[in-house]
């Protein structure tokens, strides 16, 4: 969830620990430090809130000629967001940075005060410099203090760490969230994220879970969980950064909503073919003794996982149960051999569903992952992963992630069904026409964001939103409500049409605002009498739907389409540019909305 850089080498290390960190600034941005060692000499700055306020803290340094570099980005986790609780954290001659949540902080954090140290923070993550402190005291060289240290360390981190005993050395390890070693010319870089040193370093590797080390010049030595010196391979590092930008749009969510149509493309590249569907990625008899499917994960991803849950059993007529992962943890499930589980992250990183992977496997169940980038934590521990391909997601809103997941999901449904025998070739061709129609259903036409842009000014209070929808329209309505809260902080609930009458309708007045999911292709006569309770209510409705609504206060008209997929689409990216529109009126920052971060490697 923070953003981790460091840096062994001769260049300017400031702009080297800035750069990097800019990139992974919406990992978290509660505030951010960097702390350098040059020869004997120890520098730091630390800020509170985005990364700008470092940068103008630290405008007149420079730390030019070799020297060590570490610099951090945090969401907090344990003490608010202030300067003391920022990292690097500091003792009395090195620095530390650290991702994750050392669970035996307290524990730990007594014994140091027992024993005359005097903590500056709230934070986890000053208990390791401390004890490594404590370690090169005793007599220890600082490696020796450095294993020392972390083998006390109970929970998820990835750690860096200098010192000026040996101000030549970065010394680091991970254990549960994500860090990568990159190598370019006569330099070594450290990140939680490769975008932080696209650009930079050549060729990189991804530490797994128990390495740690040191990085000394350009050479770097590394260690397994067993203590045994190992040898690594790295692999290229390519992609250029201007994917990463903003291309002219106000916020990287507005401009990713826009992508969703080409993007679609690459995910369908190679993989829909004339007559039938492809993963070159899984084994012929991958599905070969499956009878269910579990699916886990979160925020968005969940609701991704939910609309495959009506996918798989409609199409590939397999059981299919979706659970949210950080439930499924502590639920003590039943689970057996036959079943498929299937997490689906954007990040991969995540640290629910990483570790619900990790429960399934050790259960001895097959495992795939559906994720947006390669080499994360979750694709390297699942059987097999398929990549959905949406290019880095900046946005702390999902959108793209959404709609490339739930693109592939359809796919694999598809794919299932054919593994299974149970399509004919003409339904799987009549899907994989639609399939290809589907980048035309995502596109935004300008007419259709203006309209948004005008309707958004009335829904900007009111005591509540419900998206209601059913069917796979109702996955899409939790979906529509979270974007929605997630950036208006504007109260939003997604809820099943039909169970409206269950409860919520006593909320029913003029200010509860419903946005009414209501295709054409899937039950429009069931959801109409729904929305019809509801109005009879006088709670202000905005329809979506090709079928013009006359109780609806306002009206989003939609394109008729002949599947529901590609209306699924179509409503998907309204619901998408309601919430930019309301958001950009109030004022928020929609890319960085307040206490979120865009990838979760906490509990
Ligand atoms: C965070 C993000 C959400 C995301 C969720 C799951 O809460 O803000 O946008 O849906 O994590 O992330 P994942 O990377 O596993 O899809």
């Amino acid at each position: 969830m923070c953003g981790i850089v460091g840096y062994v080498g001769d260049k300017e290390k400031k702009e080297i620990l800035i750069d990097g960190l800019r990139e992974l600034e919406y990992r978290g941005y509660d505030s951010a430090g960097i702390a350098v060692i040059n020869s004997d000499t120890l520098t730091h700055f630390k800020a509170v809130g985005k990364l700008s306020n470092l940068e103008e803290k630290s405008s007149s340094f420079t730390s030019d000629g070799f020297g060590v570099a570490i610099g951090h980005t945090r969401w907090a986790t344990h003490g608010k967001p202030n300067e003391l609780n920022a990292h690097p954290h500091l003792g009395k001659k090195s620095y530390v940075v650290h991702n994750g949540i050392i669970e035996n902080y307290t524990a730990l954090k007594d014994e140091l005060i027992d024993g005359g140290v005097e903590f500056l923070s709230q934070t986890d993550t000053e208990v390791i410099v401390h004890l490594f402190e404590r370690e090169l005291n005793s007599g220890k060289l600082a490696f020796e203090a450095f294993k020392a240290t972390i083998s006390k360390l109970h929970g998820a981190y990835a750690t860096l760490l200098i010192t000026k005993d040996e101000p030549d050395r970065i010394f680091f390890a991970k254990n549960g969230s994500p860090m990568l070693i990159g190598f370019g010319d006569n330099e070594v870089y450290f990140a939680s994220s490769d975008t932080a040193v696209i650009g930079k370093a050549d060729s990189v590797y991804y530490l797994e879970d128990g390495e740690y080390g040191f990085a000394k010049g350009d050479e770097v030595e590394l260690y397994d969980i067993d203590g045994n010196r190992k040898d690594f391979t790295t692999i290229p590092l390519s992609g250029d950064k201007l994917s990463a930008q903003k291309d002219g749009f106000r916020f990287f969510m507005e401009k990713e909503i826009y992508e969703q149509s080409s993007v679609v493309v690459d995910t369908m590249m190679g993989r829909v073919l004339d007559k039938r569907i492809e993963f070159e990625e899984i084994s012929e008899d991958f599905f070969d003794g499956i009878e269910s499917i579990k699916i886990c994960a979160c925020g968005t991803s969940y609701h991704s996982a939910l609309s495959a849950s009506y996918l798989f059993e409609r199409i590939a007529k397999i059981r299919c149960d979706v659970e949210i992962a950080s439930e499924f943890r502590y639920k003590e499930p039943l689970l057996s051999s036959n079943t498929l589980f299937i997490t689906i992250s954007q990040s991969g990183e995540t640290a629910d569903t990483l570790e619900a992977l990790k429960m399934a496997k050790r259960a001895g169940l097959k495992s795939l992952s559906i994720c947006n980038v390669d080499n994360s934590s979750i694709v390297r521990e699942s059987d097999a992963a398929l990549l959905t391909r949406a290019g880095v997601e900046k946005g702390v809103a999902s959108t793209k992630a959404f709609a490339t997941q739930t693109l592939l999901l359809w796919m694999l449904s598809l794919y299932v069904a054919q593994k299974r025998g149970v399509v004919d070739s003409e339904f799987l061709e009549s899907e994989i026409e639609a399939l290809r129609k589907s980048p035309n259903s995502l596109k935004v036409e300008s007419r259709l964001h203006d309209k948004i842009h005008r309707l958004s000014k009335r829904y900007l209070h009111g005591h509540g939103f419900f998206f209601i929808g059913r069917d796979i329209f109702f996955p899409l309505a939790l979906e529509g409500a979270l974007k929605l809260k997630e950036i208006s902080y504007l109260h939003a609930e997604g809820y099943p049409a039909g169970e409206m009458k269950h409860g919520p309708i006593a909320l029913a007045d003029s200010e509860l605002f419903t946005i009414a999911l209501m295709p054409k292709t899937l039950l429009y006569d069931k959801i109409k009498s729904n929305v019809e309770e509801l109005s009879a209510r006088d709670t202000t409705i905005l329809a979506i739907s090709p079928e013009e609504f006359e109780l609806a206060d306002d009206f989003i008209k939609t394109e008729s389409s002949s599947h529901v997929m590609l209306e699924f689409f179509e409503m998907m990216v309204v619901t998408q540019l309601l919430a930019l529109e309301i958001s950009v009126r109030l004022g928020n920052d929609v890319d960085m909305p307040r206490n979120l971060a865009k990838s979760v490697t906490v509990e």
